[in-house]
């Protein structure tokens, strides 16, 4: 079965195809980073129309780069929530019309499944059940990842998601949105030993983060010490170890109280050399195993939604012919598709 992949919940244009024997056989990526970061941040509206103009073009290149025409396709599978609602409509819009041309099923996939199984892309890739640290830029969690389709959520931030720390405490340090990964290049110049932050939530019991205080703790800083370049670095430093360690004992917890000794890491925070070097390390001295998507699927992108839409579209699901997203959509409200062995690549 051949399947073409559309994300367009955020700020990326993702498109891919996914073949049942042979895998992700094409995918290409167009970031709106540029278009919005003179703006500090994501304009829904300007979001949605970027995406109107990229999406068609994308499609037809994944298509030639692949070697395949429309008429192969065997279905298609679009994000359809949580997200943006103008953006996922065009990805929705652009699937159903297809869809209908083609006479073949759509579904519309949730984008935080897409991040918690980018990892079967990869040649690395856990059994069922695993544990999944699902870091981005809009959620924290922590969750049991039974099978495809059956996942119990078992932390997750009370306030704000990891990437929003991060790119607020960028933006605070004078980076440019989204920050992330600026963030993260200037901590390697940083001081370890001159600002220590908080590790939030870690003195009590539970698998809940909060990452809004590290933000104040660095807003503090710059305050008390100011913003010149050798400080910026070592509050970036400051940041991110406090990030990182916090995140590691969280997910030591939830494999001591699971027993499932698997870690999955996902979403665009998941791309944080320092936060793999450390549960790399952490996790083999306790006997467990880690997985990483590579890190270009790390951050959003279509060979997710292509791959979960494959899996799904090929145990029989598919939509109604109705158009409908949901930019509010919790996880655990997904369905399952059992024997989850028998979906594999
Ligand atoms: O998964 P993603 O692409 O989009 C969402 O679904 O949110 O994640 C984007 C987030 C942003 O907050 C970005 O700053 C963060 O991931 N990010 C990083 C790194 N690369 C991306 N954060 C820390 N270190 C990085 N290397
Ligand atoms: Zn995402």
């Amino acid at each position: 079965m051949l399947v073409l992949g559309i994300e367009t919940s955020c700020d990326e244009t993702g498109i891919a195809l996914y073949e049942t024997q042979s895998g992700l056989l094409a995918h290409t990526l167009y970031s709106q980073v540029e278009l919005h970061s003179e703006y500090g941040g994501i304009v829904p509206e300007l979001a949605s129309r970027d995406h109107v103009r990229k999406v068609l073009p994308l499609v037809r290149e994944v298509l030639a780069k692949a070697n395949c025409a429309l008429t192969d396709l065997d279905g298609i599978a679009y994000t359809c929530g949580p997200g943006l609602i103008g953006a996922l409509l065009v990805g929705a819009m652009m699937a159903k019309s297809m869809g209908y041309a083609l006479n073949i099923p759509t579904l519309g996939i949730h984008h935080l499944e897409g991040h918690l199984l980018a990892v079967m892309l990869e040649e690395k890739k856990p059994e069922f059940p695993f544990i999944a640290l699902l870091v981005s830029g809009g959620h924290t969690l922590l969750v049991k990842v039974q099978a495809i389709g059956q996942y119990t959520i078992l932390g997750e931030t009370l306030d704000d998601a990891v990437g929003e720390a991060f790119d607020k405490t960028a933006k605070l340090l004078g980076l440019s949105y989204p920050g992330g990964a600026a963030l993260a290049k200037l901590a390697e110049q940083g001081d370890p030993t001159r600002f220590c932050f908080p590790r939030p939530m870690v003195d009590r019991p539970g698998l809940d983060f909060s990452f809004s205080g590290l933000k104040t703790a660095a807003l503090n800083t710059v305050h008390l010490q100011g913003r010149d370049a050798k400080t910026c670095a070592d509050i970036a430093r400051a940041f991110e170890d406090a990030v990182v360690e916090t995140l590691v004992i969280k997910s030591l917890r939830a494999i001591k109280a699971t027993g499932i000794h698997r870690l999955v890491v996902a979403g665009g925070v998941g791309a944080n050399q320092s936060l793999r070097a450390a549960l790399f390390a952490r996790i083999f001295e306790q006997a467990g195993e880690v997985f990483f998507p590579r890190l270009e699927f790390c951050t959003d992108n279509g060979a997710m939604i292509a791959y979960v839409g494959c899996v799904r579209l090929n145990a029989g699901q598919y939509d109604t012919a109705s158009l409908c997203v949901s930019p509010r959509w919790a996880l655990d409200e997904l369905s399952a598709i059992m024997p989850a062995e028998k979906h594999g690549k």
